[in-house]
């Protein structure tokens, strides 16, 4: 594999930023999830099972929960679907996580988020038995990579981490800044780069000078979902930078975080929105359903040249 050293990453100067690939990356994840559970269906082994649970009528969650149920067919995952009302009562949906809990088809469980504002969503999370929480949002999954214990792990930042890994990106010893202090991504995407011996800062909405924090960080994670957070001569001439955020203009054009073009000029590593993290997440997704099903995945990386 090619190796690149955090020195080698930020005296790298070249005209403009190089891409991190999620579209290309995530293939290579679902072709390697795709390659062990045929083995494991081949030596006699169930395919694994995906329960994917979308409650109301959410354009946004319709459409990313249509690219999870595409993607369980690429990676030879059984997807089981249950498309809900807005007005679900909490109760049923609390009864029909418990009845996946039991299902022994039934390796993964997926709600997608956000839930209609009548349920609450840590009731809805912390239900998922441990063992098939895929998203990795249950209090104990959380914890578990919190104290560095094995565990399922949040898709998006477990997903950023294998992207960097494919390009042989070391965070260890940067001074990340992940801007962004959600449940889903901010704060687990934080622990995920503490894990991995990076210096790390959260910034969120009461953080008082962001552009200070931006200047100083060599990996810059941005999970907001508001364009025009960043400005792009706040960057760090051979940053690292990791866009999350996904933004429809008016127009229909789906935009991150970060003004791309103008980063592209001072960054050494850029994520595109669309193509980078989006499906790096659903990757990963799949990735866990496989390991909640007891098959192990190999991570992909790039060919040695
Ligand atoms: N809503 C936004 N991102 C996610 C995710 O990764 N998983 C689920 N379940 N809901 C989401």
């Amino acid at each position: 594999m090619r190796e690149i050293i955090k020195g080698d990453v930020l005296s790298k100067r070249s005209e403009h930023a190089r891409i991190l690939d999620g579209a290309e990356v995530s293939d290579a994840v679902i072709a390697s999830v795709r390659q062990s559970i045929d083995e494991h269906v081949g030596h006699g082994g169930r395919r694994p099972g995906l329960a994917v649970i979308l409650i109301g009528s959410d354009p946004a969650s319709a459409i990313y929960v249509r690219a999870k149920r595409r993607d369980c067919e690429k990676a030879g995952i059984t997807a089981r679907d249950f498309d809900l009302p807005a007005q679900t009562p909490e109760a049923e949906l609390l009864q029909l996580i418990d009845q996946l809990n039991d299902d022994p088809d039934i390796d993964g469980i997926l709600v997608q988020l956000p839930l209609p504002s009548h349920i609450n969503e840590p009731a809805v999370t912390n239900r998922i038995r441990a063992e098939k929480d895929v998203d990795g949002f249950h209090a104990f999954s959380v914890g578990s990579l919190a104290l560095r214990q094995p565990g399922l792990r949040p898709c998006t930042p477990r997903g950023v981490m294998t992207l960097l890994n494919y390009y042989g990106i070391k965070v260890i010893g940067m001074h990340a800044v992940v801007v962004g202090a959600s449940n889903i991504v901010g704060r687990p995407m934080t622990l995920e780069l503490l894990y991995m011996g990076a210096t790390v800062t959260t910034t969120h909405k009461f953080t008082r000078d962001l552009e200070a924090h931006v200047r100083m960080a060599d990996l810059l994670v941005v999970a907001i979902g508001k364009p025009g957070i960043i400005q792009a001569e706040w960057i760090k001439p051979g940053a690292i930078v990791v866009d999350v955020g996904i933004n429809r203009t008016d127009a229909g054009k789906l935009i991150g975080d970060v003004p791309f073009s103008e980063a592209r000029k001072r960054a050494a590593w850029i994520s595109p929105v669309p193509g980078g993290v989006g499906p790096m997440t659903r990757a990963t997704l799949m990735q866990n359903t496989a390991e909640a099903a007891g098959i192990s995945v190999s991570r992909p990386s790039l060919p040695a040249e």
